[in-house]
């Protein structure tokens, strides 16, 4: 069996990977029919159990556990929350227009694709290299000088269409779990240190979308905000930094393709006081796919000066009130599916024939087992049947009757299936079915009665590569 992945140049390989996600039902641009919305994506059938899957591995480790709580907060908010925020003012990137055609840019992009580093560098600076490099358009043109363009998408609550209706799409679920930090404390009477999680939809209007799922206008994030006792927040980041990075290879990425990128300067978000990005190494580069930030007292501060409610917490040990300190946890759960998708795809040469085959964490494949009748005679169908049905509470799982045993292989090999169960005359004797391994295309043998503990034991015990 030869590995062919590592041939692939990153063009291939993202134009195989669209391709493959649309042909199977993973992810579809949005609104296709209409020639498609930059930005925005739709998760298919295959697409959205996937997501689901990894929303769940995270849900289940971050909130089952004694001191972190989950909530699902409103999209929309008090137009105030913005303001406290400091989304209104500072949540910009520095942006530049050609001068001929009006397209806009990203500065701090255009100035990296033409080589010259921005690292921790403000709008001030990048516009002096902008003019020191006469850094042109795409198309050749003269740029304008950059500005800062607010990425928040406005729209309206209610009938009337003027400011005082004004609202936002968050831009990122946290001031959500900001807001409600007291009505969580007091009504599941947690103590400092704990923490309230959320997942939820996030909305940037990115002056460039670019590389399929990274950049885009409509995302996914899985936030958690842990509230401590000030003069502790150092040794919690600490904590912090560690817990996530080892969560994930209960995902299937492995340690070898993450690396960290710590924020300097001008790079840090304008509530962050230290940052650290988990980056992946996608096939174009390391991309971020989650921060960890220490937010200090920064937001309740903010909330507490601008909604003039008391956000103190009474510490009742030391009969204190204080503002907590925050440490952020911040994953995008769009940008994580992508980078699973791009880990998961292989292709390989198996006797002399191309397979195409998404190697998935069994723990995030869409479908975790199919169930295969050899022929659609002697009663094979009605068995498999069976044992879908007697699966399908605990897993999601397909049955196929279509082809050859060996293109059905494939069809699952495809979409990442790690167990195929194959009903063969033997099982008319004794009751077992071959289960064939994804990765491995291993066979052995297994009784019926077994097949759901043998599953979940493999899942389990699933080692990352
Ligand atoms: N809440 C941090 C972020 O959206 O990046």
């Amino acid at each position: 069996m030869v590995v062919l992945k590592e041939n692939l140049m990153s063009d291939d390989l993202m134009e195989k990977l669209v391709s493959l996600c649309k042909r199977k039902g993973f992810i579809f641009q949005s609104s296709e029919i209409y020639g498609g919305l930059s930005g925005c994506w739709d998760y298919g059938p295959l697409g959205v159990e996937l997501l689901r899957n990894i929303k769940d591995a995270w849900w289940t480790s971050m909130t089952y556990r004694e001191d972190i709580e989950g909530i699902d907060a409103s999209i929309l908010m008090h137009p105030r929350v913005w303001e406290a925020s400091g989304h209104v003012d500072g949540f910009t990137d520095p942006m530049v227009e050609d001068q001929k055609t009006n397209e806009r840019f990203r500065l701090d992009q255009l100035l990296e694709e033409n080589g010259i580093d921005v690292t921790g560098l403000g709008t001030d600076e990048m516009n002096v290299l902008l003019r020191e490099h006469d850094v042109k358009s795409p198309k050749g043109n003269a740029l304008s000088d950059a500005r800062q363009f607010n990425l928040m998408f406005k729209t309206f609550v209610g009938p009337l269409e003027d400011e005082s209706a004004r609202v936002y799409l968050r831009p990122e679920t946290a001031q959500g779990i900001f807001v409600n930090y007291l009505n969580v404390q007091q009504a599941m009477r947690q103590k400092l240190p704990f923490g309230i999680a959320q997942i939820g939809k996030a909305f940037r209007n990115e002056i460039n979308t670019k590389n399929f799922l990274f950049r885009v206008r409509e995302f996914e994030q899985m936030e958690m905000q842990y509230f401590v006792a000030p003069g502790t927040q150092d040794k919690w980041f600490e904590y912090w930094r560690e817990q996530r990075w080892n969560w994930y290879q209960r995902i299937g990425l492995p340690e070898r393709k993450l690396s960290w990128h710590e924020h300097q300067g001008d790079e840090l978000a304008h509530y962050a006081s230290a940052a650290f990005d988990v980056q992946y190494e996608f096939p174009y580069g390391p991309g971020e796919i989650e921060g960890i930030h220490n937010r200090s007292d920064y937001d309740l501060s903010q909330h507490e000066k601008f909604s003039g409610k008391q956000l103190k917490y009474f510490d009742e040990e030391s009969r204190e009130k204080f503002v907590p300190y925050v440490i952020e946890t911040s994953i995008g759960a769009t940008r994580t599916s992508m980078a699973c998708l791009v880990e998961a795809y292989h292709e390989e040469e198996v006797k002399g024939d191309k397979r195409v085959v998404m190697r998935f964490h069994p723990r995030i494949a869409p479908i975790k087992a199919a169930v295969l009748p050899l022929v659609k005679r002697d009663g094979m169908p009605d068995i498999a049947h069976k044992i879908t049905e007697d699966l399908r509470p605990y897993m999601r799982v397909t049955y196929d009757e279509g082809g050859a045993i060996g293109r059905r292989y494939r069809r699952m090999d495809e979409v990442g299936t790690p167990f195929c169960l194959t009903v063969d005359s033997d099982t008319l004797e004794d009751q077992t079915v071959t289960v064939r391994e994804r990765d491995t295309m291993e066979q052995e043998r297994v009784p019926i009665a077994d097949l759901r503990s043998h599953i979940e034991g493999r899942m389990d015990s699933w080692q990352v590569p």
